[in-house]
């Protein structure tokens, strides 16, 4: 298994290039399946868990075909999806124990076959994450509904029916899940209480381009009046604005300078207020974000999880590290995941002064230094927290378990050594 060691202490200085979202790109591949007609994606990340879902598709019918691009100077992929015939109604359990977002299969099989045998994708690192929401709304719009040997088996006689939903909880993958299923529903379909997160806008977007007819896009209400057939578009992947918080954080911690081109300042309102407020100057660019923090001094701040356009749970990890670094206490709630600390006990190994409370809290207090040491995370954003510690760490850090993070940071070690970072790539075998 790969690692990465990390020796601390340099400044972080230059231009980044921000990927195409992972989670928007998941839900769009999918998305592919409601047609017969080719859906081509650019801007795409070079990620495994893109590799994963595409062999998600394969294995479900669709052909594949991917091609190098630039866009706006930076190296990425196009994919073209087309599925005329499906070979299998099945998303095995191999499929989405490597990656639950495999569920996404659910709306569109539903819809365009009437059928799909589902793994359920169970519990992970971050916590319990059951998929109630998605199994109640698709029940409520017709589909018969059974769970037998880990399987949910799915199917609806004719068409699902469009209904009026209301969520309890704003989730994002049955805001996904349920708007590809409803926009070949027959009839209008209310989701009141969807997520507002711009990865869902961005499906939202191009399902209207197929000819999907959904309407309060980025409201809390979405509309969508089912059509009877989609066709094939081109679509571009929004950027991605978790990779881009990730970043900015690691211009602060190390009190460096950097342009994330492509970033959105839009979508990253919250986490740039708090940036602020902690003493980071924040410029918001058409098309990138100047993260400044040269010669700050940086105060904590308190901060709460919550449903966009909150603080987002995917930065949560990223700035508690971050916080050590600033003078005070800082508080770190989050509210979305029951089980989103697990970076903690590493951080404690590096010499930091966190106290966690129950679930929900830590208190983050201000070290004057954190000490290398082997380390290693259970999910992707905790495992990027650890990059950053190691990035500020005096002597060397190594990061065990990176396939969490080949999972969600295109070319991640290029992108920090090309603004001065001391970070390598080492495999088993080079070790041997
Ligand atoms: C998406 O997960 C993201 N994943 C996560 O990204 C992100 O952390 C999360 O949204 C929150 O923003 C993808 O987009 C692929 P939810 P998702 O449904 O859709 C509960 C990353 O690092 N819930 O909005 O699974 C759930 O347990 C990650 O890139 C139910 O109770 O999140 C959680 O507590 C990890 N029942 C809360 O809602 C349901 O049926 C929000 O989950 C569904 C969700």
């Amino acid at each position: 298994m790969d690692r990465l060691k990390i020796k601390g202490g340099k400044q972080l200085n230059g231009q980044i290039y921000i990927s195409g979202a992972k989670n928007a790109a998941l839900p769009l591949i999918c998305a592919s399946l409601l047609t017969d007609e080719v859906v081509t994606l650019t801007n795409m990340p070079l990620l495994s868990d893109i590799i994963s879902m595409n062999a998600l598709l394969e294995q479900l019918g669709t052909k594949i075909e991917s091609r190098d691009e630039i866009i706006d100077g930076n190296a990425c992929k196009n994919y073209t999806y087309l599925t005329k015939e499906f070979s299998s109604l099945v998303a095995p359990y191999d499929y989405v124990r490597k990656m639950r977002a495999s569920y996404y299969a659910l709306g569109p099989l539903l819809a365009r076959k009437g059928y799909i045998e589902l793994s359920l994708p169970g519990g992970c690192a971050i916590g319990a994450r059951p998929m109630d929401i998605h199994l109640s709304a698709l029940e409520q719009m017709g589909a018969n509904i059974e769970i037998k040997n880990g399987y949910v088996i799915a199917s609806v006689d004719k068409r699902l029916k469009g209904t009026h939903l209301v969520f309890n909880i704003a989730s994002v993958g049955a805001t996904c899940n349920v708007m590809m299923a409803a926009v070949l529903a027959d009839g209008i379909t209310i989701i009141e209480n969807a997520a507002r997160e711009p990865e869902i806008g961005d499906l939202a977007a191009m399902l209207n381009d197929m000819g999907a007819k959904i309407s309060g896009i980025g409201t809390s209400v979405l509309r969508i009046e089912g059509v009877e057939k989609l066709h094939g578009t081109i679509h571009k992947v929004i950027p991605d604005r978790i990779e881009a918080g990730s970043y900015a954080v690691a211009a602060a911690i190390t009190r460096g300078k950097i342009e994330l081109i492509n970033a959105q300042a839009e979508t990253l309102q919250t986490p740039i207020k708090i940036l602020r407020q902690a003493g980071v100057k924040i410029e918001e660019k058409p098309q990138s974000i100047v993260v400044d923090a040269r010669g700050c001094k940086l105060v904590g701040q308190d901060l709460m999880t919550d449903y966009y356009p909150g603080f987002p749970t995917d930065l949560q990890a990223q700035f508690l590290t971050l916080m050590l670094t600033a003078e005070g206490a800082s508080m770190i709630t989050e509210t979305i995941f029951e089980n989103r600390f697990m970076h903690v006990p590493e951080l404690l190994r590096m010499g930091a002064n966190i106290n966690v409370h129950g679930h929900a809290s830590a208190i983050v207090r201000s070290v004057d230094k954190l000490y290398g040491a082997p380390v290693m995370a259970t999910d992707l954003r905790a495992s990027f927290a650890l990059v950053l510690a190691g990035l500020i760490a005096e002597g060397e850090t190594i990061v065990n378990r990176i396939y969490h993070l080949d999972r969600g940071y295109e070319k991640l070690e290029q992108k920090l050594r090309s603004v001065g970072a001391d970070i390598e790539r080492i495999n088993n075998k080079e070790e041997e």
